[in-house]
Order: C-alpha cells, then sequence, then structure tokens
C-alpha cells in the first residue's frame, strides 16, 4: 500500500501567511502541520510516499526531503496547477500503478493517527473507505449521507444545502478502481476534478464504499481560527522539558518546554508553552498555549494563545492574544507622541488594534 499526500494548493484563507510560505508548513508545537501526517502514515507500517507539491514545491522538498528523516521514501509529484483532489490523483497515476492508497490531505490533522483505519481497510478491502465526523458548518466540507445500512449513499462538496452535518475528514482510502472513476470526471461549477464526484461513480457502480465516523480530534487548519485550535490540543500533550536557560528571576510553570539554546530573563512562562531554540524571551509573559518558534525576541511583552513563527521579534508591544504572527515579523511598541499606529502589513493581513 501507498501513501498519497496532497501538499499544493493555494491556503487562499491563510493569507498572508501562505503569500510566502506553503500552509502545510505552518507549524503546530512548533512542527509543521504537515510532518504530523507524514508520521501517522509511516506509523501506520506505510514508507512508500508520494507527495503532490505546486508552486511552493521547493519549501516542501526542503522540509520533507527524500523521506528518510521519516523513516520514508518519498516521491514528488508536480501538478502544474491545484485544480482538484482527484486531479491530483491523476496526476500520481503512473506513480500509484495498481497499487491501494490512502490518500491524505497535507493540512488535516488527526489526533490519535490512522493506524487502526489502514488495518480495517487493509482486511476489508471496500473499493473507497472514508472517515467522516460530525461538525456544526457541513457546507465547509464535503459532505455524505448515509444510507439505511449505515452505507455511503451520497456525497456532495461543500453544499449550500447540506443533507447531514456529517464531512469528510481528509484521510481517503482507495484500491486502483478509483483511477476509471476520476478518469471520467469533468471541470465542477468551482473548476476543479472533485473527488467526491469520482467516488459518488464508484457507489452509483454499486460498489463497496465504507465510512467510518470519527469521534477523536481533526482539524483541517486551512483557516487561523483552527489552526491556533490544533496548537492548543497538541501543547496539551506537551511534556515538560527545560533544555535552554531560564534564569533565577523567571518563573516556569507547568508544561513548558524550552529548547536548547533559547534564553528566558526575568519572565513568566505559563504551560502548555513552547519556545523554541535560540529564542530569547526578556520581561515578559508567555503562555498558556503558546508555541513560539525558533530565533525569536520577545521582550517586555505577553503572548498568549498564539503561534509565533520563526525569527519574529515582539518588543514593547503591549499583549498580544489569540494570533498567528509570520515569519521575521516585527511588532514593536513605542511611547513616543503621536500616539498613531504605524504598520506595514502585507497583503490580506488581519489586526485587531485595541483602540
Ligand atoms: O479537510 C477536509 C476537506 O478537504 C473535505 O471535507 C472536502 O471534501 C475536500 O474537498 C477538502 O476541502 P478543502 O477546501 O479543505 O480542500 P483544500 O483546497 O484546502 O485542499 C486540501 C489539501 O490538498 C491542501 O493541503 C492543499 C492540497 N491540494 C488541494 C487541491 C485543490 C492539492 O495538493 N492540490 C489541489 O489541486
Amino acid at each position: 500500500m501507498k501513501a498519497l499526500v496532497l501538499a499544493g494548493g493555494t491556503g487562499s484563507r491563510l493569507r498572508p501567511i501562505t503569500h510566502t510560505a506553503a500552509k502545510q508548513l505552518v507549524p503546530v508545537a512548533n512542527k509543521p502541520v504537515l510532518f504530523y501526517g507524514i508520521e501517522s502514515i509511516v506509523e501506520a507500517g506505510i514508507t512508500d510516499i508520494g507527495v503532490i507539491v505546486g508552486d511552493t514545491a521547493a519549501e516542501i522538498r526542503a522540509a520533507l526531503g527524500d523521506g528518510t528523516r521519516f523513516g520514508a521514501r518519498v516521491t514528488y509529484l508536480h501538478q502544474e496547477r491545484p485544480l482538484g483532489l482527484a486531479h491530483a490523483v491523476s496526476v500520481a497515476r503512473d506513480w500509484l500503478g495498481e497499487d491501494d492508497f490512502v490518500m491524505y490531505l497535507g493540512d488535516n490533522f488527526i489526533v490519535g493517527g490512522i493506524t487502526g483505519f489502514v488495518e480495517s481497510f487493509r482486511k476489508r478491502r471496500p473499493t473507497a473507505g472514508l472517515l467522516l465526523t460530525t461538525v456544526d458548518n457541513p457546507g465547509a466540507f464535503g459532505v455524505a449521507e448515509l444510507g439505511p445500512d449505515g452505507e455511503v449513499a451520497r456525497l456532495e462538496e461543500k453544499p449550500s444545502a447540506p443533507r447531514s452535518n456529517l464531512a469528510l475528514v481528509g484521510v481517503y482510502f482507495f484500491t486502483s478502481a478509483v483511477h476509471t472513476a476520476v478518469a471520467g470526471l469533468n471541470l465542477s461549477a468551482r473548476g476543479e476534478l472533485e473527488i467526491t464526484e469520482a467516488i459518488q461513480r464508484l457507489i452509483d457502480e454499486g460498489r463497496t464504499v465504507r465510512a467510518t465516523t470519527i469521534t477523536g480530534y481533526w482539524k483541517d487548519t486551512g483557516n487561523v481560527h483552527d489552526m491556533l485550535e490544533v496548537n492548543r490540543s497538541v501543547l496539551e500533550m506537551l511534556e515538560q522539558a527545560v533544555e535552554g536557560e531560564a534564569d533565577e528571576a523567571s518563573h516556569i510553570i507547568g508544561r513548558v518546554r524550552i529548547e536548547r539554546g533559547a534564553r528566558v530573563e526575568r519572565s513568566r512562562i505559563v504551560g502548555p508553552a513552547i519556545i523554541g531554540a535560540g529564542t530569547v524571551v526578556r520581561d515578559s509573559r508567555v503562555g498558556p498555549f503558546t508555541s513560539i518558534d525558533e530565533d525569536c525576541t520577545i521582550d517586555r511583552s505577553e503572548v498568549e494563545s498564539s503561534i509565533i513563527l520563526q525569527g519574529a521579534s515582539i518588543v514593547g508591544a503591549g499583549r498580544i492574544e489569540d494570533s498567528l504572527i509570520g515569519r521575521s515579523v516585527r511588532i514593536t511598541g513605542s511611547d513616543e507622541a503621536p500616539h498613531g499606529h504605524r504598520l506595514v502589513l502585507g497583503d490580506h493581513s488581519q489586526i485587531r488594534i485595541a483602540a
């Protein structure tokens, strides 16, 4: 069995972070979200991994390499344009051959991994296997309607009038029968080749499409709110480790990870929180539920429930909460009059200022 991981696409809902970076590489507890997916695939015993890449190919390649660090063999498959999940399957057609495969959307996050689902697919081997979960906003997802015996009767992609609250989780299992269904697709109204339509074809042909409803924690990290929530849930499981330095005037409370080479001076860190290598926290309060990546500076500021990416500096900035701050961003407070805000923000930035 192989794995096809989708790490192309545009990530428009995570702009401006995704103007310069792949959305699948935004870190959760200082580890790219994509790594959690790859690790769970390898944990399930699948080591032959095809990764679909698009405009951000160079960055994804730099992060994953040849897969050795995960105990896997990674093959990159280039998708010219993000023309849909089924299009990605067609790009991978030759590489997949006649093998069964799991398709994993690179921005999805599933606590507890996929080992059990892989095992049950291997054992029962339906034509396709889906994972579903109940959501409050089904219109934002692929939605499944189940028949009287729990079989999948109908699928619709982001319907305006959802027929159920069962959303498709971004992990799919397929036998090679899916390729014929994909080959027969036309572009949908939104200009994509939809995997939901390909699976609907399999259902209409009378093939077995099984669904398992998962109750564990799952998130599509496609937007900032969900990203922060995943960060919270991963930090909940954090183990305490102070490998960097914290001076005697600092208070480290609860489960806090201070990575090697990080320095905490005259500050209060409340877990769960993680401070990346090379980061300096001075005269500040950090946490809870905060991930600060490598080489950041937090000085005379408070940061809570946030993700701060590599190289950012927050100095004399007051209190920052529920925020996603991009790489090398500089936020500086000023006591000088006039008290106007001076901003240099990228396209699609969002900021809320305490007026
Ligand atoms: O997260 C679950 C949802 O994922 C499902 O409920 C939906 O049925 C499914 O269509 C998908 O919806 P999204 O709108 O979240 O898909 P998105 O465009 O964000 O793409 C998911 C991942 O696949 C993302 O990591 C980017 C990658 N991708 C996407 C497209 C359209 C590609 O690599 N190539 C593509 O052509």
